[in-house]
């Protein structure tokens, strides 16, 4: 009997290899006795055929699952979705949509988590005592999409006469004017920041950083300063810190071993966890979990890398270390660590490494490396 329904999506391009990769590591860990796996339609080719990259049968299959493993998709700008769109579904006016930003905002998949870890011996490490893990708010912010160009009459006119200093953008035609908002809600702050400071106390991080510009951006940054402030005393062993966004980008660099766990807002997030990936090997060890309540989506954070198509070339060690986050939630503590660890011998050995670590083995060679390591353990 299977214990577990795992959602597998392997989408587009190289999606498909890197994913095929992590479903052997985790045959031979011992996970996929205990799973059914419900493979699901995801992606550009279903965008092309079908008007739609994230139909609704993934949708159901998701719903059956207790969460997912995503590999990459394609997407293309407005052009070029409208010219490869099947002829059935033109002038429908149809609109392609990244389906994993619906995946977060279907499932409420709040937390965006991504651990940043040097191995010893990755040749890509720019430090090798680097350890830490970035939780980004994952559904509102400065991505909530709520946004006008031009800016409707009613909206410009409530923002003059509610806010001082909007009166000087009142003499701009409306079409030269362009608003993004920012809106952060006490629950979202709250529950970004929960979730980050008991991840710290379970993995034994001593340092919460909270990444903002309260000084500047005084109302959103300003709450979540606020409520890190006293939620954290509800931690006794860990520690708050407070780092203005700019300023983290240059410690980041200076001496990112100083950090335990960052957690930020959805825009800065992105960035930050971009910068500290790219420490710690980029985008071939990079790895996300989207996670909610009930449900998450577990991914490399890299693309579908359309130029190695075909090729079994590019490294699956992101979504087997995503694997590895998958275990981990689903308390599969054990296989979880035998995944890292083998993972981590693999690369401390250097006999396996893929053309980023400046090597010439496959996909499927580093994947079976890494199976071999957890055969002899
Ligand atoms: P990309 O991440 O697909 O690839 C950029 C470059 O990074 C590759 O050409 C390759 O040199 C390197 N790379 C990526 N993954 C690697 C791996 N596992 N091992 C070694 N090297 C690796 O980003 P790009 O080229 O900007 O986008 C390609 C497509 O992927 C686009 O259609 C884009 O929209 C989509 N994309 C999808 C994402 C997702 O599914 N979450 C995220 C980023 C891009
Ligand atoms: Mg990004």
């Amino acid at each position: 009997m299977s214990n577990y329904k795992i959602c597998v999506l392997p989408g587009d391009g190289i999606g498909v290899d890197v994913v095929d990769a992590a479903i052997k590591v985790l045959d031979t860990v011992g996970f996929s006795n205990q799973v059914e796996y419900l493979y699901g339609d995801i992606g550009w080719e279903f965008w092309k055929t079908e008007g739609n990259p994230l139909p609704d049968r993934t949708i159901d299959l998701l719903k059956e699952s207790n969460c997912a493993l995503f590999g990459a998709i394609t997407s293309k700008p407005k052009e070029e979705a409208d010219a490869e769109l099947d002829p059935r579904f033109k002038n429908k006016g149809l609109i392609y949509f990244s389906p994993i930003v619906k995946l977060r905002q279907l499932f409420d998949l709040y937390i965006n988590l991504r651990p940043c870890k040097a191995y010893l011996g990755n040749p890509l490490n720019y430090r090798d005592d680097i350890d830490l893990v970035v939780f980004r708010e994952n559904t509102e912010g400065l991505y909530s999409g709520v946004e006008w160009h031009p800016v409707p009459e009613a909206v410009m006119k409530a923002f003059i006469e509610n806010h001082p200093r909007a009166k000087r953008f009142g003499d701009f035609a409306l079409e030269d004017l362009a608003i993004s908002t920012r809106i952060f809600t006490r629950k979202g702050v709250k529950r970004i920041l929960k979730a980050s400071m008991e991840y710290a106390n379970e993995f034994g991080y001593k340092t919460v950083t909270v990444v903002e510009k309260p000084n500047v951006i005084r109302e959103t940054s300003g709450l979540m300063v606020r409520e890190a402030r006293t939620l954290i005393k509800n931690y006794p062993s860990l520690e708050l810190w407070e780092t203005n966004i700019d300023a983290m980008a240059m410690w980041l660099i200076k001496n990112p071993q100083d950090y335990g766990l960052l957690v930020t807002s959805n825009m800065f997030g992105d960035i930050i966890s971009d910068e500290a990936a790219q420490l710690v090997g980029g985008l071939g060890f990079a790895r996300s979990g989207n996670i909610g309540d009930n449900m998450a989506v577990f991914e490399p954070t890299h693309g579908s890398a359309p130029k190695y198509v075909g090729q079994n070339k590019v490294n699956p060690i992101a979504t087997i270390l995503a694997a590895k986050m998958m275990l981990d939630w689903l308390n599969e503590k054990e296989m979880a660590q035998q995944v890292e660890q083998a993972v981590a011998e693999v690369i401390k050995e250097g006999n396996a490494r893929t053309y980023d670590m400046g090597g010439n083995t496959s996909t499927t060679g580093m994947a079976d490396a890494i199976c071999s390591r957890i055969e002899k353990s």
